[in-house]
């Protein structure tokens, strides 16, 4: 049995996910913010990998169909409803409709992992469903990979954290898993907190999200199980 981590999208290829189940990770806040949309009632999730690409794919859509959502640099799109705060994905906000999300790193993750099957959508949020996904996934299949987002190209210790949270969980109990180094070193760190807000507030994102005043954002991300969903990401959409 194989369990791949990537501590980043770069390098990889459709070729590399093809017949493979994959789970993104881009805890501070891309998917846990989809989570959120899709327990608020969303109809669905387009995650774009830039923000031309939202407007456009929404320019002859009926106005009340859709929401326009995204960050750049953690601050909402300047014409965008909403910006990436999964507090900002209340019912009244996008019940009954498909959130266009674009952000700069989570979004064009997903869209990087197109061409897997299943892509899932992962968090602390959902982390008990996604961990349960994720055994079943690889007892199955014997084979899985989970994709960091990471941020500015590098590995994001928070991504990472989750990674290492659901290795652990899912090879429980299973006999013979390889891990790859990066599963390895992402197993090692999810030894290393006593948390999830511990591991969240101790990363780059998680201060810099704090520095702008979203500490709550931190917190809601941190809120290991508050949803029962695993969304999954399948012809553009995520259900
Ligand atoms: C991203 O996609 O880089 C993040 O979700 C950034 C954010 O917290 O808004």
């Amino acid at each position: 049995m194989k369990l791949d981590v990537y501590f980043t999208p770069l390098g990889l290829t459709a070729g590399d996910l093809a017949g493979r189940g994959v789970i993104v990770i881009d805890v501070l806040r891309a998917t846990t913010t989809i989570v959120a949309a899709l327990a608020s009632g969303a109809r669905g999730v387009v995650p774009t990998a830039t923000s031309e690409d939202a407007v456009k794919m929404t320019a002859n859509l009926e106005r009340d169909g859709f929401v326009l959502a995204g960050e750049r640099k953690y601050l909402p799109i300047p014409g965008f409803t909403l910006g990436n705060s999964p507090r900002e994905m209340t019912p009244e906000e996008v019940s009954g409709k498909t959130v266009y999300l674009s952000t700069t790193n989570g979004t064009p993750a997903l869209v990087a992992a197109q061409g897997a099957d299943p892509v899932l959508v992962g968090a602390a949020v959902n982390f008990a469903a996604v961990a349960e996904r994720a055994a079943t996934l690889l007892r199955d299949r014997g084979d899985l990979v989970i994709i960091c987002a990471g941020r500015e190209k590098q590995i994001a210790l928070e991504d990472a954290y989750t990674a290492g949270r659901i290795v652990r969980s899912a090879r429980k109990g299973l006999r013979k898993v390889v891990l790859n180094d990066s599963a390895d070193i992402a197993l090692g760190l999810a030894q290393r907190y006593r948390s999830w807000v511990d591991a969240f507030t101790s990363s780059d994102a998680g201060r810099a999200l704090q520095a702008l005043g979203m500490e709550q954002d931190v917190q809601f991300c941190a809120a290991v199980d508050k949803y029962d969903l695993v969304p999954t990401y399948s012809d553009r959409l995520i259900t």
